[in-house]
């Protein structure tokens, strides 16, 4: 039997799992997806671990998104992120960031092009990043705020060596125009900030599309309020299950039920 996991620390609250094996089920593939809890220091040892013991792929989770770069060949996108979220264990271990698929699919999905649109992205960590690079890799201007300026900053500094990108601070959105809001900021998080919007309500304007990439719920207020402004709305939760799907389909070749995945994702949210 294959053996599949994700890695991460904490991991105790992945929903990968049960989109995985259920995908695994689902097509007859005798293979599991476990949770691996591996500490910061211990990247180097699991990972030489994994491949000792035949695992075949690994999904990896903060905090060693970027870490496990050390030890590993990303491919082009990957490496200007700067950050992988699947692993493929073979003689060497190959890197790739689903996220950045993830989010242009769950646009799509949504019947969103991204080309010649301006993206407003909130947040400058690892979500954001991998947006902005899958953004602009497709032609997107993208305009990153972030709470933490200097954060923000040097993303854009980043970003902009590939395409379109400027940095405007979270306080001096109002005149800003922008096509698509996205928020890759746990704001809006159940546990976290429940109720809460990334951004002042003024800045989610009637007819734009607004990605919330929060899927914990997954109608968080900032998709509520999009709603009420008429705005096309884009869920997190597709965003997850398209990164779930595309590390799948980089192990085994094979393209999974997206909807099978979902149910899944979702029946784990609930507990
Ligand atoms: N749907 C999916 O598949 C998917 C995948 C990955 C992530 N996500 C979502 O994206 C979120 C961010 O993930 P990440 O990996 O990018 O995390 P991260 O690397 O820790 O970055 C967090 C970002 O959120 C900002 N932030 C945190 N708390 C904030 C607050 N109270 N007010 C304003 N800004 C705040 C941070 O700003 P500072 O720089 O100022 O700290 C930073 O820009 C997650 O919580 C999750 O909901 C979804």
């Amino acid at each position: 039997m294959d053996c599949y996991g994700i890695m991460g620390y904490p991991v105790k609250h992945s929903v990968s799992p049960a989109m995985h094996n259920a995908a695994f089920k689902a097509l007859g593939i005798e293979a599991v997806y476990a949770k691996f809890e591996v500490k910061p220091e211990n990247v180097e040892i699991a990972l030489k671990g994994a491949k000792a013991l035949g695992i075949k792929g690994l999904n990896v989770t903060i905090p060693h998104k970027e870490e496990v770069l050390k030890f590993s060949k990303p491919d082009e996108l990957t490496a200007k992120i700067g950050a992988a979220n699947t692993l493929k264990i073979e003689e060497e271990i190959l890197a790739y960031n689903t996220d950045a698929y993830g989010a242009i699919k769950a646009l799509e999905k949504a019947g969103v092009g991204v080309s010649g649109k301006v993206a407003l992205i909130v947040g400058a960590g690892g979500a954001a990043r991998a947006i902005a690079f899958a953004l602009v890799d497709r032609g997107a201007t993208v305009v990153i705020t972030n709470r933490t300026e200097q954060r923000g900053l040097k993303l854009t500094q980043d970003v902009r060596k590939y395409g379109n990108c400027v940095f405007v601070p979270i306080n001096d959105l109002e005149n800003v125009k922008f096509d698509i809001l996205i928020n890759a900021t746990p704001v809006g998080m159940s546990g976290y900030m429940p109720g809460k919007l990334p951004v002042d309500e003024r800045i989610v304007r009637e007819g734009i599309v607004v990605f919330d990439t929060v899927y914990n719920p997954m109608e968080t207020a900032l998709i509520r309020l999009a709603k009420m402004r008429g705005c096309k709305v884009v869920y997190g939760i597709d965003m997850l299950v398209y990164q779930g799907a595309k590390s799948f389909e980089i192990w085994t070749g094979v393209t999974p039920p997206i909807d099978v995945m979902k149910k899944a994702a979702l029946n784990a949210l609930r507990g």
